[in-house]
């Protein structure tokens, strides 16, 4: 058994990876890192621990003070077992869509993977990260079982348009890569946020997220080396399409992944009046969007996909943040 890590991994930080074997070494440290470290959630969880075991009544998914909803006048005057279950029913629909989310990436690294040619370094990685992507996709199953809540994922209509992603490699990898991040990167924003805040979380949790964000770091920091690599050598025409679709595609992924699960909304009787100050109206709520997708934006910055044009989409998308000067 591998245990969970026991402090929350450091992100993977950016090199410079213009020419091709620096980028291949970043590559082929990647891979190797995946070797040296995983863990499998059948394995390395011990979901049977009673300290593990799931109670929908447990304080410890109240949501605190700080959140949005939690901090709201309606939600903590219901009474304690309401708010535990509110707080569990937001954890699993994140977990759940999370997965959906990650189902659609691992068709796309398998799409993309199929006509790579033999020797590529990404070959492989690509193998590792699908593979890990497999892991995390039963481990959040397990624990959205365990709660017994009728959690749905993405809402329908959203998951059948969301079926076009695996084949956007197909079209355009770097794309695709910029929908993974889309997906990814605030996914680990929240978890991190979530293990920073100083409360007491439950240990199935807490180990999920720890592993999570332990292996995410790699998967995010493959899916920035490609694009530092590829798209400032792309034709211009071509890096103003993605400049084009990018933007929409993060802003509408980080509206799904932050968005208020609507079930939940209808179970536990949510007024409309209580929804449109926390999330609709909130500009707490809107610049949490736009710190989501903080680290792509910059990413964005740097490989060239920002011009007048697109910066005009990404505000419109509401993801749009003028770079902090640098100190
Ligand atoms: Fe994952
Ligand atoms: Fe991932």
């Amino acid at each position: 058994m591998t245990p969970a890590p026991s402090s929350t991994a450091a992100r993977e930080s950016d090199e410079t990876v213009a020419d091709r074997r620096a980028y291949r070494s970043v590559i082929e440290r990647l891979s190797k890192a995946s070797v040296d470290k995983h863990w499998e959630p059948y394995r390395d969880i011990p979901w049977d621990d009673p300290e593990f075991l799931v109670d929908q009544t447990d304080p410890r998914w109240e949501l605190p003070d700080v959140d949005k909803l939690g901090g709201h006048p309606w939600y903590r005057s219901r009474p304690p077992e309401t708010r535990a279950r509110i707080g569990l029913w937001r954890v699993a629909t994140a977990m759940k869509i999370g997965l959906q989310f990650e189902n659609l990436l691992k068709r796309g690294l398998l799409n993309y993977a199929y006509r790579l040619p033999n020797g590529s370094p990404e070959f492989r990685y690509v193998y590792h990260e699908t593979i890990e992507e497999g892991h995390h996709g039963m481990m959040f199953q397990e624990f959205v079982n365990r709660t017994k809540l009728p959690v749905r994922g993405m809402p329908g209509p959203l998951s059948l348009i969301a079926q076009v992603a695996p084949w956007i490699p197909l079209i355009s990898t770097e794309l695709f890569f910029v929908f993974v991040l889309g997906g990814e990167d605030p996914i680990d924003h929240v978890q991190r946020k979530v293990l920073k805040d100083d409360r007491e979380h439950h240990p199935l949790e807490e180990t999920i997220m720890r592993i999570h964000i332990a292996e995410e770091a790699r998967h995010i920091s493959f899916a920035r080396h490609y694009l530092r690599n590829r798209v400032p050598r792309m034709p211009r025409h071509r890096r103003l399409m993605l400049g084009v679709a990018s933007p929409v595609v993060l802003g509408v992924m980080a509206g799904i992944m932050l968005a208020p699960p609507g079930p939940m909304i209808r179970r536990f009787r949510i007024p409309a009046s209580v929804v449109a100050e926390v999330y609709l109206r909130n500009r707490a709520a809107k610049q949490e969007i736009r710190d989501s997708v903080a680290r792509t934006r910059e990413l964005c910055v740097d490989i060239g996909l920002i011009n007048p044009l697109t910066r005009r989409i990404w505000r419109a998308m509401g993801i749009w943040s003028d770079p902090r000067p640098a100190r």
